[in-house]
């Protein structure tokens, strides 16, 4: 994805970096870093696919530096983490650049802070805005926070699912077999709803494994699903594998990586929950109706049934995975 505004403030003049070290909060992949030197990047994200990707291509994503110049904070879908993120900047780096794109809310962004700090000098520019401005010290009301949503489950801004559970996640729960096996893996696990519940109803369960790539909700699932027969995971769901195989994975696999519906990345969870179960292994997964996974449940398991849903949701369940 390519980024300009930040190489168009810097090659214009409009905006010099200071010396010293500079962090980037959650850089998509692809960002353009191309104009500030390397050495000086340290790269935070909470998201381990995009995780890895700074970190293969050789950036600095290990415990933040000790003195920041500068925080750069590319804005993300979710308003409530955008603020918390500046929130967050203000209080690590005297100097505060955000970026983003229109469509992720970087104008509303710009107004309020322009509300608190008068004039802001700007790049409007390829449907985004790139502004910056010196650290107005702390702003406690946009700081990151967890809260119980009504069904008392702990999340925070920036996790799917945010205001409470979600609704195909529960018709999954309600179509659950009594029997699960001994060792159940949860893919794309979220804020932890399908594990707090299964753990609760399935006195069978061994081992509960949980894998989830975004940060923010493993936290989340740290508090809601304390049952010591639970582990969780940082990960990608389609590259990790378990140790040993499952007997069952429970699954609303994620259907967008960013703005765009992606089917492919769901499709990518049933290849990789194939791979992960045993020979007479079973998957149970929700999905939105319009999205197209029949194919390759049929490509990655013997045999497919779908077992209802409604509002928008179907059921599936799959057994027999193919080797
Ligand atoms: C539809 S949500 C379901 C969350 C949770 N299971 C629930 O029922 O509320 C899909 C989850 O997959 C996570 N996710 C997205 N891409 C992932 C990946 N490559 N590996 C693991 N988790 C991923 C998202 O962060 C999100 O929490």
């Amino acid at each position: 994805m390519a980024q300009p505004r930040l190489n168009t403030a810097l090659n214009e003049g409009l905006l010099t970096l200071p010396n010293g070290r500079i962090a980037v909060l959650r850089p998509p992949v692809g960002y353009d870093l191309s104009e500030v030197p390397r050495d000086a990047l340290w790269i935070s994200h909470g998201f381990a696919p995009d995780h890895a990707y700074w970190a293969d291509a050789g950036y600095d994503v290990g415990p933040q530096p000790g003195d920041l110049a500068a925080v750069i904070v590319v804005v993300p879908r979710s308003k409530a983490l955008a603020r918390a993120m500046v929130a967050q900047a203000v209080e690590m780096a005297p100097l505060v650049i955000v970026d983003g794109q229109r469509t992720d809310g970087v104008d509303s962004l710009f107004k309020e802070m322009r509300k608190r700090l008068g004039d802001i000098s700007s790049v409007p520019k390829a449907h985004g805005r790139l502004f910056w401005f010196d650290t107005p010290g702390p702003i406690p009301e946009w700081k990151a926070a967890f809260s119980k949503s009504p069904d008392g489950y702990v999340t925070q801004p920036g996790v799917f699912a945010e205001g409470g559970t979600d609704k195909g996640s529960a018709q999954l729960i309600a179509a659950l077999p009594a029997k699960l096996g001994t060792h159940v893996g949860d893919l794309g696990s979220g804020w932890g709803y399908l594990g707090s519940e299964v753990l609760k109803t399935h006195p069978e369960i061994a081992q509960l494994e949980m894998i989830e790539a975004e940060h923010l909700a493993v936290e989340c699932a740290a508090q809601n699903v304390t049952d010591p027969r639970a582990t969780s995971h940082w990960a990608d769901a389609t590259t990790w594998r378990p140790q040993t195989p499952f007997d069952t994975i429970i699954t609303n696999p994620p259907f967008h990586t960013s703005r765009a519906a992606d089917p492919g990345l769901g499709q990518a969870f049933i290849a990789a929950a194939a791979k992960m179960l045993v020979k007479h292994g079973h998957l149970w997964l929700v999905a939105n109706r319009h999205l197209p996974y029949e194919a390759a449940l049929g490509d990655h398991f013997g045999r497919v049934e779908e077992i209802g849903g409604t509002g928008g949701f179907k059921l599936f369940h799959a057994h027999r995975p193919k080797p």
